[in-house]
């Protein structure tokens, strides 16, 4: 090694020290000044030297990569919530499930804040940082590694060489109190809109295209989950106090940020406590969430198909105001629902100013009783959107008269029905009532629907206002002709749309399904269908019972999806589709067999015939088990170019089998 060389990294070292000091520990040895000396000699070595480029080096904190395009990364495990409990008899019952569920009275809990962020998953390799994923939909989020590396208390490389060679850890990243006032203020003094809460800011910071603008707002994390993929811990606080070794940010048991409770009434004794000390917290918490301790138990306990059974949050309870009604307006969305909103006099509630509250439907209206100027208390519980909880009716002036529920459509002036049983009331004009088109649109483009890569809803507006297309199938016979002459469309991004709807035809037909916006036809429920009838003909031309025979679906379901079906104006929309070649047939994980049943698998290095999240897809479509690092537990250690030597000392340590990518199609017979 050079000396120039060895002195970058002797550098890169004492500053990764310092920032874990400073930032993770809050006891810095340093002045700034100090390190900010050691900087500039590590940035002007790294400017003379750029062949020692490295993207985890402390200069690169400061952020300056632009991403234009966060790229979809698929969770290698879902990222899952929790379900909530808003008093003391839902904590009880869920810890009643937990012990009937293990067959024994005694449980050790962890108890820990609920931060009120967004959650991130962060992989290491080798004991370096390699990628940071967003929860996204919880199968699959955006790789924000460039964002996350400019968080200081993020470590870059682990304080231990006793790590998983590749794990996984996921925590939430938030934006501290004072660092949200400190933005706000300085966006205020610029004209700007302050963000509405720290959390708002934290997702909206972490999606900014410029990490150097990240790298000033102070974001900050909390590590809660450790994924290693072998079996080294027996419980979750043990894992926590391993990161914390490792050199994470994890909650500091002796502030009562993380504790272990045997009882309702010591899980009660950490939540009472933080609900009084909340407000002197320098970042904001929204509950507390209760794990049960032991792996094993998690294990036996599992998940539902949202979250685990092994957790639960607690939320503490909703702050209310009283505010005053300006006016009741109602919005159209895309299936033609009319939701009444609330217009409000801006109140400050729990940090955001809300200025309107959803009132859901009439009765929801004529149960509070509303009247014009009344006032009202409003608020706000886990639900994103505020909610009139009551009416003051004392306040209440003799002239003023209760609202009236309009009869006909606001955007097309149709005359609006309510179908028997049904709550909304519903404007009928599916064909020309603008949002529903427009609405429409925006479904079928959207991510988990046919996910078109280039095309978001301004666009889809744009291109209402410009008469190209009336529906979701004109889509499909847009030309770059049509596209190129609109403002702002330069032939990249025509280009780019255009291969985006052209590939959004091999889109799997269930997610087609759900594209189309059928009236309470869901993803599940989606799903459910095409995985029962299998190709569009069948459900097209499946009678109601047929279709109520189906696990889940309802009469409500069915007679909505045989009413879309017989509906001209649908079925040529269908016909469009069906003729421009998307998916409408179910294709069943092709090609699954069990020949690896019973076998786990490492994948390591880069292979010749085969991306790496291929090669673990085809693993998995043949019935193995994929693991991150290699154990005991490991059949074969799949190994490409370029793996890391001590994985495979490891794997000849342990006698693991390795074998190349010929031996691996040979396994799956190819
Ligand atoms: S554990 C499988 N612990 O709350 C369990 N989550 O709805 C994963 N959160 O998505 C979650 N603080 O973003 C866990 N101490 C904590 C948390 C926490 C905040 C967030 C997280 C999650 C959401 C649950």
């Amino acid at each position: 090694m050079s000396d120039v060389q060895s002195r970058i990294t002797q550098l890169r070292k004492e500053l990764e020290e310092h920032n874990y000091r400073y930032y993770t520990l809050d006891q810095p040895s340093i002045s700034d000044r100090e390190f900010d000396e050691l900087l500039q000699e590590l940035q002007k070595l790294e400017d003379e030297n750029p062949q020692y480029f490295d993207e985890n080096s402390p200069t690169q904190r400061v952020g300056g990569q632009v991403t234009k395009n966060f790229e979809t990364v698929v969770h290698k495990r879902p990222m899952l919530s929790l379900s909530n409990t808003y008093n003391r008899e839902e904590l009880e019952d869920f810890i009643r499930r937990v012990k009937s569920g293990l067959e024994r009275e005694e449980v050790e809990f962890v108890c820990e804040l609920k931060y009120d962020g967004v959650a991130i998953g962060i992989t290491y390799e080798n004991g370096r940082f390699t990628q940071a994923v967003t929860r996204g939909d919880g199968s699959k989020g955006d790789d924000v590694s460039a964002n996350v590396r400019t968080i200081r208390s993020v470590p870059m490389s682990l304080r231990s060489s006793d790590v998983p060679d590749e794990f996984e850890i996921r925590g939430e990243i938030f934006m501290p109190t004072e660092s949200f006032q400190n933005m706000n203020a300085q966006r205020v003094d610029e004209g700007l809109e302050p963000f509405a809460n720290p959390r708002n800011s934290a997702s909206g910071t972490l999606k900014m295209q410029d990490s150097s603008i990240v790298a000033s707002r102070g974001l900050d994390i909390f590590l809660y989950f450790v994924l290693t993929g072998d079996k080294r811990f027996n419980t979750h606080y043990e894992s926590i106090e391993a990161a914390s070794n490792w050199g994470f940010k994890t909650p500091d048991p002796k502030k009562r940020y993380i504790e272990t409770a045997r009882s309702a009434d010591e899980i009660f004794d950490f939540i009472n406590y933080w609900d009084e000390h909340r407000r002197n917290l320098p970042f904001e918490i929204d509950g507390i969430v209760i794990k049960v301790n032991r792996y094993a138990d998690q294990e036996v306990l599992g998940y539902t198909a949202k979250s685990p059974r092994w957790a639960i949050a607690y939320k503490f309870k909703a702050e209310k105001v009283r505010t005053q009604l300006k006016e009741v307006t109602y919005q159209v969305g895309r299936t033609g629902a009319i939701t009444p909103v609330a217009n409000l006099e801006p109140v400050l509630l729990a940090g955001t100013i809300v200025k309107r509250a959803s009132l859901h439907n009439k009765d929801q209206i004529e149960k509070l009783n509303l009247h014009d100027y009344d006032y009202v208390f409003v608020e706000k519980g886990g639900e994103i959107i505020p909610k009139i909880v009551g009416v003051d009716e004392e306040a209440r002036t003799s002239e003023s008269t209760p609202i009236q529920y309009i009869t006909h459509c606001p955007e097309c002036d149709t005359e609006l029905v309510r179908e028997e049983g049904e709550a909304q009331h519903y404007c009928p004009n599916d064909i020309t009532c603008p949002p529903q088109q427009r609405g429409k649109v925006e479904h079928f483009i959207s991510r988990k629907a046919m996910d078109i890569d280039g095309l978001g809803s301004e666009t889809v507006n744009l291109l209402f206002d410009k008469g190209l297309i009336n529906n979701a199938a004109d889509l499909y016979e847009l030309t770059a002709d049509d596209l190129l002459p609109l403002d702002r469309f330069a032939e990249k991004s025509v280009d780019r749309m255009l291969t985006g709807i052209e590939a959004s035809k091999e889109i799997p037909f269930e997610r087609f399904l759900f594209a189309l916006g059928i009236r309470y036809v869901g993803e599940t429920v989606a799903k459910k269908l095409a995985k029962s009838f299998k190709n569009l003909e069948a459900l097209q031309s499946a009678s109601l019972e047929q279709l109520i025979e189906v696990d889940e679906i309802g009469e409500r379901i069915a007679s909505s999806l045989v009413s879309y079906f017989q509906d001209d104006k649908s079925l040529e929309l269908v016909n469009r589709f069906k003729s421009f070649g998307l998916q409408t047939e179910m294709i069943e994980a092709e090609g699954s067999t069990d020949r690896l049943a019973g076998s786990t698998f490492v994948v390591s290095g880069v292979f010749e015939n085969y991306e790496r999240e291929e090669l673990k897809k085809l693993i998995e479509l043949n019935g193995g088990k994929v693991a991150s690092s290699v154990s005991g537990k490991t059949t074969y250690l799949v190994a490409g170019e370029g793996m890391g030597p001590s994985k495979r000392a490891k794997a000849e340590k342990l006698g693991v089998q390795i074998i190349d990518e010929g031996d691996f199609n040979e396994l799956i017979g190819k």
